[in-house]
C-alpha cells in the first residue's frame, strides 16, 4: 500500500430529477472509474459524492408539484443513491448537502471569510412578487425576451435566442408561480469580495498549469484575467442554509456557497479522521470530477473561497469534462431525449451493467464534446466485449478444458521457449504498467483502448501459436504452455479491467479461471504483471461472459433504457 492519501470526488448532483446519462459519463463514472483505479493501484483512496439539495431548481419543481421541497429533495436522493449503487458506482459515502455536519461547516466556514474581512454588504435590484410576498430568483420570473420576443424567457436570459440582458428589459414579467406581474425591488444582499482573491487565485491556478487539461487550465486562466468580481452569495428565498448575520433573516446562502464545502463535509460524516487527512493536511491529493459546466466554479469561485478562509486543502486536480450528446442532439428532460436512468431501479435482465459502463467509458467526453449512438453502444459490445475480451477468455478456458481436462501442469521454467512465448510474456510485464499510466493522467478511453489491445495480444498470441495444431502434432508440452500463458495473461486483463467493469472481471477470476481472492480488491495491481496461475491450476465453470446484441435485443435494450422519467407521475404515487 502507497502511503498517498487520495480524495476522489464527484460533482453533487441537483436533485430536481432523476439522473440520465449525461450525469453518469460526464462525472459519477469517470471519477468510480478513477476511483477504483486508485484502491488497486495502492493509493490510501476515498471516494465521496452526495446530492445537491438546495438552489432553486429544485424548488421551482416542487412549487410546480405543488410538494415540500424537502419531500421532493429527500425523495430524489434517495433515487440517485439506489441508481449510483446500481450502476456500481463505489463511492465511500453518499451524502447529501442538507445536513446538519453540513449546515455547520458551512456557517463556520462564512464566519471565517467574514472574520478574514471578504463578506461585504450590497444593495441589488430583483423581481418581487406582491401577491406571493417575495423575491423572486430567475427562474421564478418569467417575460417576453425583449431581443427576439420569446415569450417564456426566464429572468435575464432567453433560452430560444440564447441571448442574456438587463432584469429591468424583460418585458411583461409576472410571477412563476401565481402569474400575477412581478416588479424590481431593490433589496439587501451579501457579497463575497472575490476581487481580492484574484492574485492568490491566479498563482495557484499557474501551478497547475501542466496539472489541468488544457481546456479546463484555459477556462479558469480566462475568468482570472477578466478580472473577479465580487459575486452576491445571499439568495431570497427560503431553501437553503441561513445567513448568520443579523438582518439577513429571509434570505439563505447561495447554493453554489454551500454546494462545494459538501465535499468536505461529506468527508466528515464519513470519518473524523478522514476528515483531518484529507482536507487539513494537504500532502493529500484531492481530485475533483465535474462536468463541463461545473469548471468554472471548481477552477475559480470555490478555490478562492478556500484561499480566502485559508484552513482547508485545495483540489490537486479538476478533472474538468465536455459535454455529451444523444445521437447528434442535446440531451433534453423536456423534449424526453435521452438515456435517463430510472430503468436501471428494477431489475432489467436485458440492461447488463458493465456493458452499459463500458460502453459510457468510451463516449467519456475527456478533450472534446462526444455522442451517445446506440449503433455504438451495440458495436463496442459485440467487437470489443465479446469479440476481442470475452473471445479470449472463453477459447482459453475451452481449450483447457477439452486438452487438459481443466488442470495446467506447467513448469515456469519452460514457460518461455520462442519468440511468441517471449512477446506475451513480455506483455505481461508492461501493458499494466502502460494502462496504469493512462489511467493515472485519468485519460480513460485510452486505458479501456489499451485494456482491448492487451486482450487482442492475447488472441493473436493463441492464433499464432495455434495449440490446436499443436495438439494434432502431439506437442502437448507445448500447447499446455501455450494456454498456462494464455491463462495468465487472463488473470492479468481482469485486474487491470477492474476500473471499468468490476462485475464482470470478478465473475471471471473466481468463478472461471478459479482464483483465490478478488481483482478488485485494494492494492492488487501489483500482482497485474504477475504470473497468477501456478503449476497444477484447475479452472472452473465456463461460461460466455459478455452477450451479443443483435438488433433486435438492442431495440429492447433501447426501449428499457430511452424511457421517460415523469416526475409528477412519481410524486402522484
Ligand atoms: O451542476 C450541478 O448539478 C451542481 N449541483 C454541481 C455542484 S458540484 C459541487 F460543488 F457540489
Ligand atoms: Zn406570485
Amino acid at each position: 500500500m502507497k502511503n498517498e492519501k487520495r480524495l476522489i470526488t464527484a460533482a453533487l448532483t441537483y436533485v430536481n430529477n432523476i439522473p440520465h446519462v449525461g450525469h453518469i459519463v460526464g462525472c459519477h463514472l469517470p471519477a468510480d472509474i478513477y476511483a477504483r483505479f486508485c484502491r488497486s493501484y495502492g493509493y490510501n483512496t476515498t471516494f465521496v459524492g452526495g446530492s445537491d439539495m438546495h438552489g432553486t431548481p429544485s424548488l421551482v419543481t416542487a412549487q410546480e408539484l405543488n410538494i415540500p421541497v424537502e419531500e421532493l429533495t429527500s425523495n430524489l436522493h434517495e433515487i440517485h443513491k439506489k441508481i449510483y449503487e446500481k450502476l456500481n458506482i463505489s463511492y465511500d459515502i453518499y451524502s447529501n448537502t442538507h445536513t446538519p455536519t453540513h449546515e455547520k461547516i458551512t456557517t463556520d466556514f462564512f464566519l471565517d471569510l467574514n472574520k478574514n474581512g471578504y463578506i461585504t454588504e450590497g444593495e441589488i435590484e430583483m423581481f418581487y412578487c406582491e401577491n406571493c410576498d417575495m423575491f423572486l430568483p430567475d427562474r421564478f420570473v418569467v417575460g417576453t425576451c425583449p431581443r427576439c420576443n420569446y415569450e417564456s424567457a426566464n429572468g435575464d436570459q432567453c433560452e430560444k435566442c440564447d441571448s442574456l440582458f438587463s432584469l429591468n428589459e424583460l418585458k411583461n414579467a409576472h410571477c412563476k408561480v401565481c402569474g400575477k406581474p412581478a416588479n424590481l425591488k431593490k433589496s439587501k444582499h451579501i457579497f463575497l469580495k472575490l476581487s481580492n482573491a484574484t492574485e492568490m487565485l491566479d498563482k495557484w491556478i499557474e501551478t497547475k498549469k501542466e496539472i489541468f487539461r488544457p481546456h479546463v487550465y484555459a477556462e479558469a486562466k480566462k475568468w482570472v484575467n477578466e478580472g473577479l468580481k465580487d459575486r452576491c452569495i445571499s439568495r431570497d428565498i427560503t431553501w437553503g442554509f441561513p445567513i448568520p448575520l443579523k438582518g439577513y433573516e429571509n434570505k439563505v446562502l447561495y447554493v453554489w456557497f454551500d454546494a462545494p464545502i459538501g465535499y468536505i463535509s461529506i468527508t466528515k460524516e464519513l470519518s473524523e479522521q478522514k476528515y483531518k487527512d484529507l482536507w487539513l493536511n494537504d500532502n493529500a491529493k484531492i481530485y475533483n470530477f465535474v462536468g463541463k459546466d461545473n469548471i468554472q466554479f471548481h477552477t475559480v469561485f470555490f478555490p478562492s473561497m478556500l484561499l480566502e478562509q485559508g484552513k482547508y486543502n485545495k483540489a490537486y486536480n479538476v478533472v474538468g469534462l465536455n459535454f455529451l450528446n444523444y445521437e447528434g442532439q442535446k440531451f433534453s428532460k423536456s423534449k424526453k431525449i435521452g438515456v435517463f436512468c430510472n430503468a436501471l431501479l428494477n431489475d432489467n435482465p436485458e440492461v447488463d451493467i458493465d456493458t452499459l459502463r463500458a460502453y459510457l467509458t468510451t463516449i467519456i467526453p475527456e478533450n472534446r464534446d462526444t455522442d451517445y449512438k446506440w449503433e455504438d453502444f451495440k458495436n463496442n459490445c459485440n467487437a470489443e466485449l465479446v469479440g476481442k475480451f470475452g473471445n479470449l477468455f472463453n477459447r482459453t478456458l475451452n481449450m483447457i478444458k477439452s486438452y487438459f481436462n481443466g488442470t495446467l501442469n506447467c513448469d515456469e521454467k519452460d514457460l518461455n521457449q520462442n519468440e511468441l512465448d517471449a512477446e506475451i510474456l513480455n506483455a505481461i510485464t508492461e501493458m499494466p504498467t502502460k494502462i496504469a499510466e493512462s489511467f493515472e493522467k485519468a485519460e480513460l478511453r485510452d486505458a479501456y483502448k489499451l485494456i482491448m489491445n492487451y486482450a487482442t495480444i492475447g488472441n493473436g498470441y493463441l492464433e499464432k501459436s495455434a495449440p490446436w495444431q499443436l495438439m494434432k502434432q502431439e506437442k502437448v508440452k507445448e500447447a499446455e504452455k501455450v494456454l498456462f500463458n494464455a491463462l495468465n495473461l487472463c488473470a492479468s486483463l481482469c485486474i487491470v479491467a477492474s476500473p471499468i467493469i468490476p462485475t464482470k472481471v470478478t465473475e471471471l477470476w473466481q468463478n472461471q479461471i478459479g482464483l483465490e481472492g478478488n481483482p478488485t480488491k485494494n492494492d492488487m495491481w501489483q500482482n497485474a504483471s504477475k504470473l497468477n496461475i501456478k503449476k497444477g491450476h484447475t479452472i472452473k465453470n465456463i461460461q460466455p461472459i459478455f452477450e451479443r446484441i443483435d438488433n433486435e435485443k438492442l431495440e429492447k435494450i433501447k426501449q428499457i433504457l430511452a424511457e421517460p422519467f415523469d416526475i409528477a407521475e412519481h410524486f402522484k404515487k
